[in-house]
């Protein structure tokens, strides 16, 4: 096996563990990404065996993918709670993630901190003793110049995403540009999820602070779930 396909393996083994988390009758969050569709595929596997359930989808893609799998979906405003949220992560480190690798992350956050419980699911490349990932922000288009002078004053080098089967930048659902933020090793993610928030123009950022209730990590021979404090 290639170490693609070993990590493949591995997305799936995290996703299909984090859908036994879900009990019959839950709405349930459903995360963008490769490895949270691995566990949108096993909870469409278990639709099938008879778990009755309704997904909210994070983005174009998860929508799909529950449609094909025959999850029913919803909304946010359709229902009282979510129950449960697995999405994955771009990197991990003490419970705090940076997530906005698929320019998901604004509608990804609202769904995710609205769950009574947050299941991140991610392979092992993406645990870290340290934050370092570049930190995607959804901007504004005409945001753009004021934002990116704004990063820089805070210590990072900021990128505008582009896209890959288009020319031009990636337009986010929601119709904004992704700035992929370089602040190195990030000492304190919590002030500078704060400062970014306080950004005129910046529609989310992509720290995930306090938010995850377990990280669901599928490795080469087995599952291991940590419990964030
Ligand atoms: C999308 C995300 C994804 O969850 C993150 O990029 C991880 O993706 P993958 O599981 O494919 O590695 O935040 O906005």
């Amino acid at each position: 096996m290639d170490e693609e396909d070993s990590r493949a393996a591995q997305k799936r083994r995290a996703g299909r563990r984090a859908a036994t988390f879900v009990a019959d009758g839950d709405v349930v969050g459903l995360g963008t990404g490769s490895t949270a569709a691995a566990a949108i595929e096993a909870l469409g596997d278990a639709v099938a065996d008879g778990l009755s359930i309704r997904g909210i989808p994070t983005s174009y893609q998860s929508r799909a993918r529950a449609l094909e799998g025959g999850i029913p979906v919803t909304a946010l405003d359709a229902v009282d709670e979510i129950d449960v949220a697995i999405d994955g992560a771009d990197q991990v480190a003490d419970g705090t993630l940076i997530k906005g690798g698929g320019g998901a992350h604004a509608r990804e956050k609202i769904v995710d901190a609205a769950a009574e419980r947050f299941v991140v699911v991610v392979d092992p490349s993406k645990e870290a003793a340290r934050l370092s990932h570049p930190v995607p922000l959804e901007v504004l288009p005409s945001a753009r110049p004021p934002v990116m002078d704004a990063v820089r004053e805070l210590g990072g080098t900021p990128e505008l995403r582009d896209a890959e089967a288009k020319d031009g930048p990636v337009i986010t659902e929601q119709g904004n540009l992704v700035l992929d933020c370089d602040f190195g090793p990030i000492e304190e993610p919590a002030a500078l999820a704060r400062r970014l928030a306080g950004v005129p123009g910046v529609v989310e950022h992509g720290l995930f602070v306090g938010l995850a209730d377990e990280i669901v990590v599928g490795g080469p021979d087995g599952v291991r779930v940590r419990t964030t404090a």
